[in-house]
């Protein structure tokens, strides 16, 4: 081949070099740009917060940024071309869950980026760290899948955080769960906010979340559901809290329950009400409990009130029964002597004037004895001495007087035999002023010194009445009057009726009663008198007496002045049952 023939070619080939050249400049110039490209993009993903990684379509590390490389704990020369699943993820579930997932994800099943959105990867000291993935699918020119792109989020604490307030919520609506009371709490709108499970269970709801948005006029009927809004806003306005008050409501099956309830209003850090809380409980047994033991307890008073009476009863027949003891005793000892006393009294007085129709006699026969000069004298001496005149006209009156006494003695004797008849339970028909004065007869020995007695007697009516224990009220009126005068002083008996009743007061000067003691005095043994002077008995068996007959025994009194007892009793009797 000649120079010639060579010439072209080699110019071919020369032009062929330079192309090449060219386009190893090109080729060269296109590397480094990509190079840099690729730096940069390094730099960029370099410098996100979150993990950034780049898979190839065998789940190999291609790219991964310094977050990555920080977390997993490693520089990104050892992590490049590493088996992700297998070596960054928690085993087993890296290789046998998300691995297979991985490859349906590159086969082109997009469901399987949802399964992808959240994994843990091991940190550097082997810790799980759970993340939140976003991943992007790269394809080649084709369009085929040959990898992914992903940033991961570390959300592990955000999850502990999120799981202790969990926690602590699900503990807290756990003890409001358990307070015995239903709760709830509302917004501002008085729209619910929550409520415990027994407040839910109640309203029909099959949990508390069920109430969450819901109002009253969802749960009750409009009337009453108006009531509660109000007085939760009553509340809510007020910026107080509203306690324990009781309120009725008609349950759906129309019931009548109790609640005692407590509102208060729901206060935020800024000081403004967002809403209120409601608590109450059912006291519906409680009511019902406190009305039997109202029952019980007025049950027991009328008991105790009874036994009161009773031992009242006892203890008046006892006193009683020993007064009229010792007046029948007495009676009885002193009425035979006043007896034959009376009786030699009369004859006495008949024998006296038949011996002095006898000196008579004599003196008339004086002027015959004339002869008789040393007789005479002797009879004269003897009248002077004898003092006859004076004796003749004083004997009859002494014996006079004398059976005067025996008949007021026999008198008194007769009031006692008649008030110690106190046992009687027999009701007869009986003159109250006689029962007065023949009772004054038998204390006037205490009272004559000491008091002036007043009368003022309207004549009142007979009722029927047990008289002798009649006669034992007014014997303690008496006692009590005359022993509230302390030097000398006025008792008045005064007495009055009407169609209805009959009267009868004891009144007197006396010292008068404290008024503080005026409510007391009728109470047994409420005594002011010194020990052993008084049992503070005398007014709590005469009111007990006059309360048997369906009366009243009053007391007023001025402290200083005197006080007035007054008996009062209904002329027609209808007595109160008779108690064994
Ligand atoms: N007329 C009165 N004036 C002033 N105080 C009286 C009068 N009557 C009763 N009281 C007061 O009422 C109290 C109770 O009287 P009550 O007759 O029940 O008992 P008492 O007289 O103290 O004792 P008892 O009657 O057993 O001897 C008396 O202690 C006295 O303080
Ligand atoms: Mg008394």
């Amino acid at each position: 081949m000649s120079q010639n023939d060579l010439a072209p070619l080699q110019r071919q080939l020369e032009s062929e070099r330079t192309a090449r050249k060219e386009a190893e400049r090109l080729f060269e110039e296109k590397i480094s740009e990509l190079t840099l490209a690729n730096q940069q993009l390094q730099r960029h993903v370099d410098c996100l917060p979150c993990i950034v990684v780049a898979l190839d379509s065998d789940a190999r590390i291609s790219m991964i940024n310094q977050a990555g490389c920080a977390l997993l704990g490693q520089p990104a020369s050892a992590l490049l071309g590493q088996a992700w699943f297998e070596r960054c993820l928690p085993q087993p579930n890296g290789e046998s869950v998300l691995l297979p997932l991985f490859r349906q994800l590159l086969a082109g099943d997009t469901g399987a980026k949802g399964k992808l959105a959240e994994y843990a990867i091991s940190d550097g000291s082997g810790h799980a760290r759970l993340m939140i993935w976003h991943i992007g699918l790269l394809t080649d020119a084709t369009g085929k899948i040959v990898g992914t792109l992903s940033s991961g989020e570390d959300i592990s604490e955000q999850r502990q955080a999120e799981a202790a307030i969990a926690e602590s919520r699900n503990l807290l609506l756990k003890i409001i769960d358990t307070v015995p009371a239903r709760v709830f709490w509302k917004d501002s709108e008085l729209r619910f906010l929550g409520c415990n499970a027994a407040f839910a269970s109640d309203a029909g709801m099959h949990s508390s979340a069920e109430m969450i948005g819901k109002d009253d006029y969802q749960m009750v009927w409009a009337e009453q559901a108006d009531f509660y809004r109000a007085d939760d806003r009553a509340v809510m306005e007020s910026g107080a809290p509203r306690l324990f008050f009781e309120e009725q409501q008609a349950t759906a099956g129309g019931e009548t329950v109790w609640l005692r309830t407590s509102k208060v209003p729901l206060i935020n850090d800024d000081q403004q009400t967002f809403g209120v809380l409601g608590i109450y409980e059912d006291i519906t047994e409680y009511r019902r409990i406190e009305a039997d033991n109202r029952v019980h307890v007025a049950e027991l008073t009328a008991l105790n009130t009874m036994l009161i009476e009773a031992q009242n009863q006892m203890l008046r027949s006892v006193k009683m029964a020993s007064v009229g003891q010792l007046a029948a005793g007495v009676a009885r000892e002193i009425d035979n002597p006043f007896a034959f006393i009376s009786s030699h009294l009369m004859a006495l007085k008949g024998h006296v004037q038949d011996l002095l129709n006898v000196v008579d006699a004599y003196q008339k026969a004086e002027p015959a004895l004339a002869a008789q000069g040393e007789l005479l004298i002797a009879i004269k001496q003897a009248k002077s001495a004898a003092n006859l005149d004076f004796l003749q006209h004083d004997i009859l009156n002494l014996i006079s007087e004398s059976l005067d006494g025996v008949q007021r003695a026999r008198t008194i004797v007769d009031c006692l035999k008649d008030f110690s008849q106190v046992d009687t339970v027999e009701w007869l028909p009986a003159n109250l002023e006689k029962g007065l004065e023949s009772t004054l007869n038998i204390v006037w020995n205490e009272i004559k010194y000491k008091a002036k007695i007043k009368k003022d007697y309207a004549g009142i009516p007979e009722i029927e009445c047990l008289e002798p224990q009649l006669k034992q009220v007014f014997l303690n009126l008496l006692i009590n009057a005359v022993q509230a005068i302390d030097e000398r002083g006025t008792i008045t008996l005064r007495t009055g009726f009407d169609e209805q009743a009959v009267w009868l007061e004891v009144a007197d000067s006396g010292k008068g009663i404290e008024p503080e003691h005026l409510d007391k005095v009728f109470d047994p043994f409420f005594t002011t008198k010194p020990a052993g002077k008084g049992t503070g008995l005398g007014l709590s068996l005469a009111k007990n007496i006059v309360q048997r007959h369906r009366g009243q025994l009053e007391a007023r009194s001025k402290p200083g002045k005197g006080s007035v007892f007054r008996v009062t009793l209904p002329r027609n009797r209808e007595p109160a049952p008779e108690r064994s």
